[in-house]
């Protein structure tokens, strides 16, 4: 069956989105937003009353509505009564939310069934096509993947002239179930200890840090293994060019390894698995090799295409290899990006210091980000009054895939932002007070998170 965007089917009828909305909530089909999809029979349905609508004036149709909603109704006990199994059509990554729409079926049973698989989600939790193409069969329905044609309306995305693109070390996030050992491998790599400085051992932030490896630079982002972090991951795995999946050897995947690999998954991430603690005497490389299997990551000796190492931290074991590994998989995504233009980066954490102000460690990911440059970060604002690298160094300009912390601006923006450079301070202030009025309007909410959405997949 044809699907169709809401804002398709707007544009086609020549009325806004919002409209077409209310239109549908009237007939009790529910939608997210514009990019919500909806079948050909409830567009006919929604052609035919606006159709009566403009002839016959309010009244009537105030009628329709009620008639419309009974047909709707009444196709979907006959559907439901066929014993065959519908079709329906998802794009790569979908909410618990719209699958539950597409299927006709309650959000929460949904939720419960995803209990089973041992994962723990919200209702708008996003889930990667391969888990909802399961679900769906266990509601008897079978899946197509949507094409992604026109999903970046929203975003006017500057484009590089390819003579300025030169190679950036690649940014790799660090994920897993809580306790594998993510912060003691990055410090295995770094030489470093983080993970005695933090309190009670457990990750609360998204660390960033640079090492360099046969003069080769690569950026390492920890993320947090607690649950309560998910969203958190979500945004690591859009800014990250490839994902290192930490398990446990003698722990196995548990439900937060499952999560990592569905981020990873809906970003088109690669994944790169390195199965730690196996200096443990409980270690049992295979069980995890079996286990991961089955969420499509395949080793290579088994005929698969997912790199798997296996380290300690706690020995320093297997460390050089992984490294190895990560600068291969680097070779083959071919990342470039622009050095000479404006930065344009992602707020990856920020917090307010009683000393020196709003602090924002950012992710830079285009352009040289230049102290004195005037920036913009949400409705946050400033000039650039210093950059230190991530051993704490004071330094004047960072360029692609550096992780800077910078001092100037006028708030704490918020983890995920956008942090753009402009030509002055001045500038970058009429952009903070736009994004502020922008925010006191009604509906300014659902456009924004669906233009950040895309603008991290842009990336
Ligand atoms: P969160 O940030 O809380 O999600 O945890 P994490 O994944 O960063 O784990 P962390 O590095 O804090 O390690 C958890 C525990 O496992 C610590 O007690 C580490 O000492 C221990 N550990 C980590 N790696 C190894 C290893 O290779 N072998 C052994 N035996 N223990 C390890
Ligand atoms: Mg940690």
């Amino acid at each position: 069956m044809t699907k169709l965007r809401v804002y398709e089917l707007a544009k086609q009828l020549g009325i806004s989105s919002k409209k077409l909305i209310t239109i549908l909530e009237d007939l009790d089909v529910t939608v997210k937003n514009h990019m919500s999809t909806i079948d050909e029979d409830t567009a006919k349905l929604v052609i035919e009353l606006i159709e009566e609508e403009s002839g016959k004036g309010k009244k009537k149709s105030a009628q329709s509505y009620d008639t419309k909603k009974s047909e709707i109704t009444s196709t979907k006990t006959e559907d439901n009564n066929k014993n065959e199994r519908k079709v329906i059509t998802i794009p790569r990554k979908i909410s618990v939310k719209d699958l539950g729409v597409l299927m006709g079926i309650e959000p929460v049973k949904i939720i419960k069934k995803l209990m089973d698989y041992g994962l723990m989600v919200n209702i708008n939790a996003e889930i990667d096509f391969e888990s909802a193409k399961k679900l769906a069969s266990e509601f008897e329905f079978d899946v197509t993947e949507e094409k992604e044609d026109g999903q970046d309306l929203l975003i006017k995305e500057e484009s590089d002239d390819p003579k300025d693109l030169k190679p950036r070390p690649p940014v790799v996030t660090v994920m897993g179930h809580v306790d594998h050992g993510k912060t003691s491998l990055l410090d295995a790599i770094r030489q470093t200890s983080v993970t005695k400085q933090e309190a009670g051992g457990i990750t609360q932030h998204i660390g960033a840090s640079e090492v360099e490896v046969n003069g080769k630079k690569i950026v390492f982002l920890d993320t947090p293994g607690h649950e309560a972090f998910t969203a958190m991951r979500a945004r690591g795995a859009k800014v990250t060019d490839i994902a290192i999946l930490v398990v446990a050897a003698d722990d196995g995947v548990m439900p937060q390894t499952v999560e990592a690999v569905n981020h990873a998954k809906a970003a088109g991430v690669p994944i790169i698995v390195a199965i730690n603690k196996i200096d443990k005497p409980a270690a049992n490389p295979d069980r995890i090799k079996q286990q991961l299997a089955d969420y499509g990551l395949i080793p290579e000796e088994w005929g698969g295409d997912t790199i798997f190492v296996n380290v300690s931290a706690k020995a320093k074991t297997g460390i050089d290899q992984l490294l190895e590994m990560v600068l291969l998989v680097a070779e083959m995504s071919e990342l470039k990006a622009n050095y000479n233009c404006k930065a344009r980066g992602v707020i990856i954490e920020a917090k307010l210091d009683k000393g020196r102000g709003p602090i924002a460690t950012v992710l830079v990911q285009r352009g040289t980000l230049r102290v004195g440059d005037g920036i913009v970060a949400g409705t946050s604002y400033g000039k650039v009054r210093a950059l230190f690298n991530s051993r704490g160094k004071r330094i004047k300009a960072a360029g692609p895939s550096m992780p800077v912390e910078v001092l100037g601006l006028s708030e704490v923006p918020t983890a995920g932002d956008i942090l753009i450079a402009v030509s002055s301070e001045k500038e970058a202030k009429s952009i903070a007070e736009e994004q502020k009025n922008l925010q006191k309007e009604p509906e300014y909410n659902t456009p924004k998170k669906i233009s950040l959405n895309r603008l991290f997949e842009k990336l």
